[in-house]
């Protein structure tokens, strides 16, 4: 294999960690895949590093793999943060444009950008990304670019994002243990959103939501920008959790039955009182005494209850958000359903009843070479992001970021 660069993302995710390397092609053409790995996640509880070790662990497992087939090391890689601790603060900042000719400089932007960002936080959180939504000069509002722009008085609306510090330093233990160096840090969300939804789609307004595992990440964009983010603690595994109960079985017999049976809209599609059997699974002994040597029964109906609950229960969350920014029923591209947790058949049309939007699946896309699935959305997104970094690098205008959309304060951490 050449020995090109490679861009390298990973997914640490509740229920498996994800490593994706791409290759830049030749100028237009989408980057390739190179290699893509998965191992099992320990140590993660919905989507927070709880057990540093174990995480590092189970980095170190898919890595060892990745590096195996790509035939050499990687020092460095995008990754994501996720967990509910993650926040959102709005802020504003406003200067005297210092210039005697009025002229904005760059300066006169970096000072509004800090300016925005002197609010009080508690100790124990820290802010990770910082976006400007607008700048305002001399109250004229929606200026994406007011570098050169004359004024007196030149003011920024911006958005933090943020996270408890102590699970911040979790994930990057975890990471630099493992033997990788972080080149950048992304929010969930924000990683799907970027290998999954178009910019059109964000212009007219639309909303994410990354059913995975243990968590279900949202963001909202509108003219192209983001305007809302949050992470839900609960996902697809709560439906497995609820199965085992509900059905006295063990969770792996549980999660089998929820790819092969579960299906939002149960009712609609099977009104006859049928009952599935399922003999014992491939070598997974069922739990319960009665059931162990017997075929497993259970109905469709309660299977498509527990499923449709825990469902309605992540849409619930879904709609508090969009009423927090106004936007209930009102997003005119609607919600694009992402994760492993989007596979659950006829979930789209269940969303559509739930949330009163448009509804789709969302695959990432922009990388030649990688399996349409849900699940390698946010992996997808952190490569694209790692590659849009250091595209913007490059240019001659690059200035540390402050006109990137993505800006981030610097967390880098190669030495
Ligand atoms: N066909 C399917 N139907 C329903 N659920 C599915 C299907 N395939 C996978 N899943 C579920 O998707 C989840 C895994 O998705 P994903 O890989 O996006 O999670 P993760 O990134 O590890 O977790 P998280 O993002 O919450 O930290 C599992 O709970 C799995 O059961
Ligand atoms: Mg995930």
């Amino acid at each position: 294999m050449a020995r090109s660069h490679i861009i390298t993302g990973l997914d640490i995710g509740t229920e498996s960690i994800k490593i994706l390397g791409v290759q830049k092609g030749k100028k237009e053409s989408e980057p390739e895949v190179v290699a893509f790995t998965q191992a099992p996640s320990f140590g993660i509880r919905k989507g927070t590093v709880i057990n540093i070790e174990e995480a590092s662990n189970s980095i170190r497992s898919a890595l060892e793999d990745f590096q195996n087939v790509i035939g050499r090391k990687i020092d460095s890689v995008s990754v994501n943060l996720s967990g509910s601790h993650i926040f959102m603060t709005p802020s504003r900042g406003v200067v005297v444009v210092s210039r005697a000719d009025q002229k904005i400089s760059q300066e006169d932007i970096e000072r509004v950008m800090q300016a925005a960002q002197t609010f009080s936080l508690p100790s124990n959180k820290e802010i990770l990304d910082v976006l400007p939504k607008e700048f305002i000069i001399d109250g004229e509002k929606g200026i994406k670019e007011p570098l050169g722009l004359q004024g007196i008085r030149l003011e920024v609306e911006i958005l933090a994002l943020g996270g408890f510090s102590p699970y911040i330093k979790n994930l990057t233990k975890a990471v630099l243990d493992s033997g990788l160096q972080i080149s950048d840090i992304f929010i969930s969300p924000l990683a799907s959103a970027r290998s999954v939804l178009k910019p059109r789609q964000k212009e007219l307004g639309v909303a994410l939501l990354d059913i995975g595992a243990g968590t279900s990440g949202f963001a909202v964009f509108e003219e192209g920008d983001l305007i809302h983010t949050a992470i839900f603690p609960v996902g697809s595994a709560n439906i497995t959790n609820d199965i085992a109960i509900g059905l006295k079985i063990d969770i792996e017999t549980a999660e089998r039955i929820k790819i092969e049976f579960g299906s939002c809209f149960w009712r609609g599609a099977k009104k006859t009182k049928k009952k599935e059997k399922v003999k014992k699974i491939d070598g997974v002994r069922l739990s319960s005494a009665e059931v162990q040597e017997e075929p497993l029964t259970f109905s469709l109906k309660m299977l498509g209850e527990i499923v449709e609950a825990r469902i309605s229960e992540i849409f619930d969350l879904t709609n508090k958000e969009l009423k927090k920014i106004s936007r209930q029923g009102k997003l005119p591209a609607g919600i694009v359903l992402t994760g492993g947790g989007a596979k659950l058949p006829k979930i789209v049309d269940f969303a559509k009843k739930e949330l009163k939007l448009p509804c789709k699946i969302g695959y990432p896309d922009g990388i030649s070479g990688l399996e349409e699935d849900p699940a390698l959305s946010s992996v997808s997104g952190l490569v694209l992001r790692g590659i849009d970094f250091e595209e913007e690098k490059s240019l001659p205008s690059f200035q540390g970021g402050v006109f990137s959309k993505l800006k981030r304060i610097f967390r880098i951490f190669i030495p």
